[in-house]
């Protein structure tokens, strides 16, 4: 059971930005490839996204925002307006179960394969540099194409895909979106000069390689307003694709934290460490040091169990806590933790894939025997 007599307020309401939250625990962005073909979400995830709508704020899984963005076969998208109405399903059974989602945006940019792009074209990247990694396609398992370097006349493209894509969340019933620009995908492998070796105004200077990831949310924040826009970053992750870290972490994502501020956004939010994995970072960097350099509110994520969350948030290092893994096989993990019922292990076999088995099928515990107290 929780030790009553620490005080918290992960379970009080919170304001992110212009987002209300019922309490500060959030579902952290979770792919769990269970889109159909199209990448339309179907009945199947809204069943699955209802069932956690106690967590203060959902964040969806990563959502392709175009089809040169995908990297993952049954991994949704938010292009087409079928994929619109697929998301508005799943919006509108949150929203009636007393739950909060923004759509998580995504492009992969080199880890992805031909058999997943668009005419078997080569996945696009800041620089022609292959990643160390695996994808999945319809063949299964696949080790990542070789990319191709965008030219620099194909980057107001790109700002538009996540432009598009925002207005298409908004439409699909949406509280808001994040940035993913973290995990070493499209964004990160600008930001990091192990994935950047351009020599034109996305390459080079710190300035230059955070460019993209600001034009991309200056392109969001006018669609959506900077209060309902999220970013997340992984400045310490090898994953995916056992990427390099940036050569100077503090310098660059420093700089591109302190020009993030100018949009007011909803919240930061972190992967402290590497992800899914230890929480260490390398000697010299110093992530709430770089936290401390937001003005708005944070979410911090990775490897966190309930009794560091409430000394993270009594320290105010963070304004809230996302759990990923814990939320695959705890649907009412926000009751659970609040309540102290023991949670249920979560087996690794039914992360991606494999329809409704591993998925929806996780019990919900019985709060029956609860007293008005705890109300
Ligand atoms: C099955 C699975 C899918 C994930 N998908 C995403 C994703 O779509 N976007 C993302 O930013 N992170 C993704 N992650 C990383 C999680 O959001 C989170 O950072 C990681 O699991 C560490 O948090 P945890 O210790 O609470 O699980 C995924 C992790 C897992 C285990």
């Amino acid at each position: 059971m929780i030790d009553n007599s620490v005080f918290t307020d992960l379970f009080s309401p919170a304001k992110l930005g212009e987002i209300e939250l019922s309490n500060r625990i959030v579902m952290a962005p979770l792919t769990r490839s269970r889109s159909n073909k199209e990448g339309i979400p179907t009945e199947l995830n809204a069943t699955y996204y209802a069932q956690r709508a106690s967590a203060g704020l959902i964040i969806s899984e990563a959502t392709n925002i175009s089809a040169q963005g995908l990297g993952y076969t049954m991994t949704p998208g938010i292009w087409t307006e079928e994929q619109v109405a697929g998301w508005k399903i799943v919006t509108d059974a949150i929203h009636a179960a007393g739950g909060k989602i923004v759509m998580q945006l995504w492009h992969v940019g080199r880890c992805s394969h031909v058999d997943l792009q668009p005419n078997h074209e080569a996945p696009v990247a800041p620089s022609a540099i292959k990643a160390d990694g695996m994808v999945f396609t319809d063949k299964g398992i696949q080790e990542v194409s070789m990319p191709r370097a965008l030219r620099t006349d194909e980057i107001p493209g790109i700002i538009d895909q996540y432009r598009h894509a925002a207005v298409c969340a908004k439409r699909a019933g949406f509280d808001g979106v994040e940035i993913h620009s973290a995990n070493n995908y499209l964004l990160e492998q600008f930001i990091r000069d192990s994935t950047n070796h351009r020599t034109d105004q996305y390459g080079g200077s710190i300035e230059n390689r955070t460019r993209l990831v600001l034009e991309v949310a200056e392109a969001v924040t006018h669609i959506w307003g900077g209060g309902r826009v999220g970013i997340r970053l992984s400045p310490v992750t090898p994953e995916v694709g056992n990427t390099p870290l940036d050569s100077d972490v503090m310098a660059t994502y420093g700089y591109l934290i302190q020009q993030l501020n100018k949009f007011k956004l909803a919240y930061l939010h972190f992967v402290e460490g590497a992800t899914g994995q230890n929480r260490n970072a390398p000697d010299g960097v110093d992530l709430d040091a770089l936290r401390a350099l937001f003005d708005g509110a944070y979410i911090g994520n990775n490897d966190y169990d309930l009794e560091m969350a409430i000394s993270r948030r009594a320290e105010n290092k963070i304004d809230a806590v996302a759990f990923g893994r814990l939320f695959i096989s705890n649907p009412d993990l926000v009751e659970r933790l609040r309540y102290g019922i023991d949670l249920t292990s979560n087996y690794k076999n039914s992360h991606y894939g494999n329809g409704a088995a591993g998925y929806i099928d996780w019990p919900q515990a019985d709060l029956s025997h609860l007293d008005s107290s705890h109300s």
